[in-house]
């Protein structure tokens, strides 16, 4: 690799005794942690060293403009060679290099960004998870680390990335309430990027909903309050007959990576799926002529999470049980059966988590 790696492992793994059979999403992280600094216009300092604490000034500007943006991915145990597989890492790198430069940040180079995965993900592999449904969730990031409050792109910045087993992010099916006064994103804004302030955005509003029962909130485009956009931290399908239809990717809603997996295989299957802007009056409607049997969001972290019921205009509207339902459970499966390497790989999203540098230090 062109990005020479300082190796520091840790003396004694935190592994030993931790409960992997019940893993709240996001609380706990593997031994090791990939750092690197972007300094006059170069990528240096990439260390891989025990996962723990960094001390940073209190001017640091990603504390105060929020210059900062993340992946989630998503690594497992493959059933057929025992070894870690990753799961269309590099649409991940892509849309990190997308959501980079949308903020005005440098591109972390493919290769420096596969190798700090990559080396990370076999370096923990004991921190794999291998119920079904869990995984080990992998977190890059990167953020603004100049100095200065000076309202301006930094010009150096630190990328860094962790992992961390983890379970089900929506234990049971949603309840969301449609958005009615708060807005996620505009057009023209940062919607479709994966930057920090988009969720940072959400939530109070997430707040108010979880106050009045509801798990997540369905929002709605800013312009005319009439088109479904997200849902939490997920895209979202509905179900309206025999057709799946999800909103298109436009500046206001990010490209999932989930969602788009679940579009592809879907289509293979022969299922109908419409790609189009879809009101929430559609919706309603439908569900009204009982043709709405389905909703269900996607993303990383929650895999496929099925729609309860929705509150729309203070009306509860209750979708069909789970039991009915056949495409939310079925697409589902398929994908974890792909990312466990349990069915064919018929895109060839998987493979095999193999560090070079970790190599070169045996
Ligand atoms: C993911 O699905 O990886 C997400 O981005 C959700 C995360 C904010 C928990």
């Amino acid at each position: 690799m062109k990005y020479p790696v300082k190796i520091q492992l840790i003396n004694q793994s935190r592994r030993e005794g931790l409960d992997f059979d019940s893993l709240p999403f996001g609380k706990t992280f593997s031994d090791h942690m990939f750092v690197a600094d972007y300094i006059d216009g170069e990528w240096k300092n990439c260390q891989i060293m025990p996962y723990g604490d960094l001390s940073f000034a209190p001017s640091l500007m990603a504390l105060h403009y929020g210059q900062s943006v993340f992946e989630g991915m998503k690594a497992n145990i493959s059933s057929k060679t025992n070894e870690p597989v990753l799961f269309r890492a590099d649409k991940h790198a892509n849309r990190f290099r997308i959501s980079s430069e949308r903020l005005g940040m440098p591109e972390v180079p493919e290769e420096l960004f596969m190798e700090a995965i990559n080396s990370l993900v076999s370096l923990d592999k004991n921190w794999i998870p291998k119920s079904e449904g869990s995984a080990l969730y992998i977190r890059p990031f990167i953020f603004a680390t100049d100095e200065s409050l000076g309202v301006r792109a930094s010009s150096s910045y630190k990328f860094i990335v962790f992992t961390g087993p983890v379970g089900a992010y929506y234990p049971k099916p949603v309840r969301i309430l449609v958005a009615q006064k708060y807005v996620r994103a505009f057009p023209g804004g940062v919607g479709s990027a994966k930057a920090a302030g988009n969720y940072a955005a959400t939530l109070k509003p997430a707040e108010i909903a979880k106050k009045s029962g509801f798990d997540q909130i369905l929002w709605l485009d800013g312009m005319e309050f009439k088109y479904i956009q997200e849902c939490g931290t997920m895209n979202i399908f509905a179900v309206i007959g025999d057709t799946v239809i999800t909103p298109p990717t436009t500046d206001t809603i990010l490209d999932g990576v989930t969602r788009d997996s679940i579009i592809h295989l879907l289509t293979k299957k022969g299922v109908k799926v419409e790609i189009r802007p879809l009101g929430i009056d559609e919706i309603i409607n439908a569900h009204k002529n009982g043709e709405l049997m389905e909703m269900f969001g996607s993303g990383t972290a929650a895999v496929v999470s099925h729609v309860a019921d929705l509150c729309y205009q203070d009306i509860v509207y209750n979708l069909p049980s789970i039991e009915e339902r056949k495409i939310g459970p079925m697409i589902k499966k398929t994908l974890t059966d792909i990312k466990e390497n349990k069915t064919e790989d018929h895109f060839g999203w998987i493979t095999p988590a193999t560090s070079t540098i970790l190599q070169v230090a045996k």
